[in-house]
């Protein structure tokens, strides 16, 4: 059982990737140093149901490799560089915060995704917070152990699907005065620090920033 962080919290888009690639252990470990209370990173399964962090559906963009994520295994996609969440877990001190984005669970089932990350939230209860996002309804309504937020696109309206009733309201910063009211709601992408407190300041419970 996750709680909602106790503070307003800043968090690394992928981790600090003006200095790490996005979404590694790197990256993840520098938004710690510049002072982040923690960072957002991007999960998909491996074809043998390993969670794993990764923002795109292919191997294209960030590595070396081609092809859908899913279509891998976990051994090739460490040789990859694409990190396992597991692994992503472990660079969170004690109080950080970690925002696990879920992308897609497939070859599996939206309840496989929950049933496999809360395995490895379960090493770290009582130690960080988590929040899991996703802007797929499907993906969160099978938690309930764990703080959800349900993202939002910039142009996209901000309507609550049946059936889900998330925590927070992840949003792009413009669209936070149609934002209706009994929700958390956390900002993104800021493009600086100073930006992300100035969110911060108008009042809402995190920012996404770039770091
Ligand atoms: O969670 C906020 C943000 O990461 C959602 O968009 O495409 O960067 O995963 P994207
Ligand atoms: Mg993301």
């Amino acid at each position: 059982m996750y709680n909602w962080p106790l503070k307003p919290f800043i968090l690394a888009h992928r981790g600090a990737r003006s200095l790490a690639p996005e979404n590694t252990l790197a990256a993840f470990q520098k938004a710690f140093e510049l002072g982040a209370d923690g960072f957002e990173c991007d999960v998909f399964l491996s074809s043998d149901g390993v969670p794993v962090i990764i923002h795109d559906e292919t191997l294209n963009r960030t590595t070396v490799g081609i092809g859908t994520v899913w279509d891998q295994d976990s051994d090739k996609l460490r040789q990859l560089g694409v990190p396992t969440l597991e692994e992503a877990l472990d660079t969170v001190p004690d109080r950080g915060v970690i925002n696990i984005e879920l992308k897609g669970c497939l070859p599996y089932s939206p309840q496989y995704l929950a049933d496999q990350v809360s395995l490895l939230l379960t090493a770290h209860e009582n130690r960080i917070s988590v929040i899991i996002s996703s802007f797929e309804p499907e993906l969160l309504k099978v938690w309930h152990d764990c703080p959800i937020g349900l993202l939002f696109e910039a142009d996209q309206p901000i309507k609550l699907p049946e059936g889900l009733q998330p925590d927070s309201l992840n949003i792009d910063h413009a669209c936070l005065a149609q934002a209706p009211a009994g929700f958390k709601i956390v900002l993104w992408t800021a493009n600086n620090l100073d930006t992300a407190r100035a969110w911060l300041a108008q009042g809402v419970d995190g920012v996404i920033a770039e770091f």
